[in-house]
């Protein structure tokens, strides 16, 4: 086992970060109410780099992908295609507007099927929404075809994908909106906060008057639009960024690139120390055209080849100290979770459901993947990175003589050859 458990450190934390959030704090400007300060910093710097016109920042991701939904217009009765294999905030949101999501399968790398997609199509479906998902983009070209071919309007949830580029361009410029999440553990992280981007008007004055009332959507909003009436108060809710979350992640926009650069090398290491595990695969690597952010890498075990499986194999990292190895239940398939097999809104009752198919590749990936943070190596913090990637190699140096025929070595989880046996 290692001396102690090594877990990856994220964010990192920057002095000149910290310093523009003491500024801000010492400014007494706890909330921001127009497009100023911090905000538009993100914001301007955002929508720069993802190359449209709009960024709003918000409380939340859910609140980005609330936003992005009613943006483009849906409501009561509309459908929206959505992946089963995702975080359940990319959809959620729509049971607020008392639209359904319906729950598509997906390809074996856990992104989008537009294939599983077209069979779902209804009269009533109005958009897709798709996630990128461990930071993997999509095949954007088959998802917007897919999307034109249809005449639905796309979002895309960045929440894992900050930075990631299809055919060298940002994810989340690709549709309508894009959302991301600025939660602690995101790529850009402001402890709780979201972004959302477009290059649409109305979407973004929608957005504005769903959670951004009075100084922001009066400024930003055509005095003489359909909807300005309503922006002295919005429509009831409130979706206003904090402040000193924004301070501290603005400074982290100018280095995503060099980030996601970084991450390629440090995804091809940990790739290549577990993939030395017989039965083990990575199934989220970058290709030439579609560069991941690598929030995590996602790992496919075999249990004919591992004794134990993948339950075995996470017990065996954690119990030598890997402990950010996991299995990743946040994300269990939609379609086992009680909200979309079940599903109800505030707002109306459904006769129609969420479940329309059956989703044989979500479960493969629920039953046998893990995943593990990759490191970026931010100027200044590498040594730390390093320290957490030798962990790993360790760790699977260890487990791979283990198991290997010549059975070498000891670990702290017991024998694996009936695959009974648990931690030690
Ligand atoms: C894929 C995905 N979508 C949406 C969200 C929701 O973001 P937030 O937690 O900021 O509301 C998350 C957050 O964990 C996520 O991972």
């Amino acid at each position: 086992m290692l001396t102690s458990s090594t877990e990856y450190c994220w964010p990192k934390q920057r002095p000149e970060w910290r310093d523009l959030v003491n500024r801000q704090l010492s400014s007494g400007k706890l909330s921001i109410y127009d497009k100023s300060g911090v905000v538009a910093d993100f914001e301007d710097a955002w929508s720069k780099q993802h190359d449209v016109r709009y960024g709003l920042v918000m409380n939340s991701g859910t609140a980005a992908l609330h936003s992005a939904f009613y943006g483009i217009g849906i409501g009561p009765g509309d459908e929206v295609l959505c992946p089963t294999y995702t975080f359940f905030a990319t959809s959620a949101s729509l049971f607020q507007l008392g639209a359904l999501p319906v729950l598509v399968d997906c390809l074996p790398d856990g992104s989008f099927d537009p294939e599983a997609a077209a069979r779902l199509v209804t009269d009533r479906t109005k958009a897709v929404v798709i996630t990128h998902m461990w930071g993997l983009p999509c095949d954007m070209a088959a998802v917007t075809a897919f999307a034109e071919q249809h005449g639905l309007d796309l979002v895309e949830d960045c929440s894992h994908a900050h930075g990631a580029t299809f055919r060298g361009r940002r994810v989340g410029a690709f549709g309508a909106a894009g959302a991301w999440s600025l939660q602690t553990q995101k790529i850009i992280a402001a402890g709780e906060g979201g972004v959302l981007a477009t290059d649409r008007l109305d979407v973004y004055d929608r957005a504005q008057l769903l959670g951004h009332f009075n100084k922001r959507a009066m400024n930003e909003m055509d005095p003489d639009g359909p909807l300005y009436a309503y922006s002295v108060t919005g429509l009831g809710l409130k979706y206003r960024a904090h402040p000193l979350g924004i301070a501290f992640a603005v400074g982290q926009v100018a280095e995503l690139d060099d980030w996601i650069g970084g991450k390629q090398r440090y995804a091809a290491d940990i790739a290549e120390y577990f993939t030395r595990i017989d039965g083990v695969t990575a199934l989220t690597m970058s290709t030439p055209e579609r560069i991941s952010a690598h929030y995590a890498l996602l790992f496919e075990v075999d249990p004919g080849q591992v004794p134990g499986g993948r339950d075995w194999l996470v017990a065996a990292c954690n119990a030598e100290g890997l402990t950010d190895v996991d299995v990743p239940k946040a994300t269990s398939p939609l379609h086992t979770l009680h909200l979309f097999q079940h599903p109800m809104s505030p707002v109306t009752t459904y006769d129609r459901a969420c479940v329309r198919s059956d989703y044989p590749v979500a479960e493969r990936l629920a039953a046998r993947t893990f995943k593990i943070p990759v490191p970026c190596g931010p100027r200044g913090f590498e040594d730390e990175d390093d320290r957490y990637l030798d962990a790993v190699r360790k760790v699977t140096d260890r487990i791979a003589a283990y198991l290997a025929p010549s059975h070498t070595g000891a670990l702290t989880v017991n024998d694996t050859a009936d695959g009974q046996d648990g931690v030690a």
